[in-house]
């Protein structure tokens, strides 16, 4: 049965079906049609089904031209017919993995997900689990089900992996298909069709020894990201108070050609995975008895990082002789990185509820962002629209709050209109303008 797969791979008559077309299973049934693979797209939302058959963008950075040419190939198509699914060789689900309102994983997605999959399961798919998850997920969770609802054996009746996406949204450097991809199988064979499958696309693949290490590695590779990202802010905090400037410390310091890795501070943590990812292992090792302290840490800075901008921001404002309670604060950039559109856990939303609840009057402007979408956490600002970008518009706020340092924005002209800037990014800095009304933080 195997050799029969490797063929038809190798043949590229291999049917892909992606589940979850989102910022990352997008990319990745583009990456397999790139390669001549036939790719079926599935997703419980009608709309994005639509946009890949019509060819309308609904990602910023994949754009037009991708989105045209997946519509109008043969081989290439999007449904929300879950029935469909044995048309499918293998199935790669890319569905998200949020926390809970207690901060613990909520999987349901996935086992929605595994549901449906099981009632459509035929002998011989390959069912491959992107999503990042707890180490344990494909073989304690995911199986059993597709076992039970299917009456199959999974390793003699069908193959399962795992791969986690290290997918970087908006990184011109590293596209899905120019970025290794780790795999884990749940058995031998398993292994060798998920890598065979992979590498007809991808780079390189890293095979590792089972699913649960690949598991482990996706998020040891996030943790390893927001204890950085902790540090650094946390350098941040002490050097101000100091007279130094933490970016020129850190730009000096990476001239240091090895033992020394970058991390930049910020606003706060934003994205669908640094904040998020973490704490799957939180909750995984209690059932060992061990407790993640550092991730703890790291957790607990990062999520003061936005308060602290609140407060650089009063004392920016104290100089000019204002208050933050009745002053009119402009925060630049909704997204929660720059040049993208992504606005999931963006710090500028904890932003604008701290400065609302003192009693400032917020309002945003980011060009990729133009309202605030629907979102489970901050109803309260949903519909409200982007500020248009003029000098009457700018000059009319006590203070401009840099919480996302998109590109396309003209700082030159923002340190020109506005009357006092904080700059959580050091935006300014690096463009080299410097003020006695800007200030960092
Ligand atoms: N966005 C990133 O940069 C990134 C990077 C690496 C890993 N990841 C991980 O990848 C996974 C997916 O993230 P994303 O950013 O692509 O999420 P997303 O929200 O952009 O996309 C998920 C898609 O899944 C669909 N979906 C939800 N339930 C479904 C179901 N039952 N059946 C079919 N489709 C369903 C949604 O409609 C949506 O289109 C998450 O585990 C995330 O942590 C994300």
């Amino acid at each position: 049965m195997l050799s029969t797969y490797l063929k038809k791979i190798e043949n590229k008559e291999y049917k892909v079906g992606i589940i979850g077309l989102g910022y990352v299973g997008l990319p990745l049934m583009w990456t397999f049609h790139e390669q001549g693979m036939p790719v079926i797209g599935f997703d419980v939302d009608q709309r994005k089904v639509d946009h890949v058959n019509q060819g309308t963008p609904y990602i910023k950075h994949l754009g037009q031209e991708m989105m045209g040419k997946l519509a109008g190939s043969d081989l290439c198509e999007a449904t929300s017919d879950f029935a469909r699914m044995p048309e499918a060789d293998a199935l790669l689900m890319c569905v998200p993995t949020p926390l809970d309102h207690h901060r613990e994983p909520d999987m349901s997605y996935v086992v929605a997900t595994t549901q449906t999959i099981s009632k459509h399961l035929r002998k011989g798919q390959l069912v491959i689990l992107e999503s990042t998850t707890w180490p344990g997920t494909t073989e304690e969770l995911m199986i059993p089900i597709l076992e039970e609802n299917s009456g199959l054996v999974a390793g003699e009746d069908f193959y399962v992996a795992y791969s986690p996406e290290r997918e970087d949204p908006g990184n011109a450097d590293f596209n899905t298909a120019k970025i290794p991809k780790v795999v884990g199988g749940h058995g031998e064979d398993a292994l060798k069709l998920a890598t065979a499958l992979y590498d007809t696309a991808i780079v390189q693949t890293v095979p590792v020894s089972n699913c649960k290490t690949a598991e482990a590695v996706k998020l040891t590779e996030n943790i390893f990201r927001s204890v950085n990202i902790a540090l650094v802010n946390e350098l941040k905090v002490v050097y101000h108070d100091m007279g130094i400037d933490v970016h020129e410390v850190l730009e000096a310091a990476s001239t240091k050609p090895f033992g020394f890795m970058k991390f930049t501070p910020g606003p706060g943590l934003g994205g669908h995975c640094i904040p998020i990812d973490p704490f799957y292992l939180t909750w995984k090792a209690r059932e060992v008895e061990r407790y993640t302290r550092f991730i703890e840490l790291a957790g607990e800075i990062n999520t003061s990082m936005p308060r602290y901008v609140v407060d650089q921001t009063a004392s920016a404002l104290n100089q000019h002789k204002k208050a933050l309670n009745g002053s009119k604060v402009l925060l630049i950039g909704l997204a929660y990185k720059p040049d993208v559109d992504d606005d999931r856990e963006s710090p500028t939303y904890k932003l604008m509820d701290y400065f609302a609840t003192v009693g400032s009057e917020v309002d945003y402007y980011d060009p990729y962002v133009p309202a605030v979408p629907k979102t489970r956490e901050h109803a309260q600002w949903e519909g409200k629209k982007s500020i248009e970008w003029t000098k009457e518009m700018i000059s009319s706020y006590d203070v401009v709050v840099i919480s996302t340092d998109h590109k396309s924005i003209d700082y030159a002209e923002l340190a020109e209109w506005a009357n006092l800037i904080v700059d959580s990014r050091n935006a300014m800095g690096r463009e080299g303008i410097q003020a006695d009304h800007i200030f960092k933080a």
